[in-house]
């Protein structure tokens, strides 16, 4: 199934390593992170689940639920999550789906045959409050996914959803935000009392609201 911004993410039930779940009750009003990896017991994906793992309190802090999903069975992800809290020396408590049937899989279309037919790519969805897809990225086999990045999204993302801003291009965190274009002129110094920087009309900075 192809899979676009906006459309709203396909709910479904799973057994997963923290018991049977159904994705949207597991969800609540949680933002979600859905991440697919090709294999159990492979070396990247080892690392970015170890990743994922030590980034509980961060995600926890921006109401994010991290998910993972693969093709291998229950036993096996149990076992493999062994390894991955033996490499870390730390717990592994975010739930990942067992698909060997390959229904998520498909569902999601995260199995991109003429890259390779025999692997799930390394996909992941960011879902908001209201279950609709607010980004997508698409990793190959061969690399690791920046975290980091990811994290970074998520806060663009609720910026934009909390205060209508936008983030310009390499954007941290403190990092002056973008002003919405499409908002009124004649309301901004009403809105940003504390003032805004025109470079351009269509191109104004202001301090990230909500320090
Ligand atoms: C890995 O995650 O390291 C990996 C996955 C599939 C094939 C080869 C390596």
């Amino acid at each position: 199934m192809k899979l676009s911004l906006g459309n709203i993410a396909p709910n479904f039930t799973a057994e997963t390593t923290s018991g049977t779940l159904n994705f949207y009750d597991w969800l609540g009003d949680s933002w979600g992170l859905l991440l697919s990896h090709p294999e159990d017991y492979t070396p990247v994906c080892t690392t970015e689940l170890g990743v994922v793992a030590n980034l509980k309190e961060e995600f926890a802090k921006r109401n994010v639920k991290a998910i993972a999903v693969s093709v291998d069975d229950i036993d096996t992800h149990l076992e493999w999550i062994k390894d991955i809290e033996d490499i870390i020396q730390g717990k592994v408590d975010f739930p990942i789906i067992a698909d060997d049937k390959r229904e998520i899989v498909e569902l999601y279309g995260m199995i991109h045959r003429d890259s390779d037919e025999n692997f799930t790519i390394r996909a992941v969805f960011i879902i908001g409050p209201d279950k609709k897809i607010r980004l997508t990225l698409t990793y190959p086999i061969a690399v690791g996914r920046n975290f980091d990045e990811i994290l970074r999204v998520i806060d663009a993302l609720q910026l934009n959803e909390k205060y209508q801003v936008l983030t310009p291009a390499n954007w941290k965190q403190n990092d002056k935000v973008i002003i919405d274009p499409k908002l009124a002129a004649d309301i901004l110094n009403e809105k940003y009392p504390d003032g805004y920087d025109e470079i351009k009309p269509y191109l104004k900075y202001v301090k990230k609201p909500g320090k």
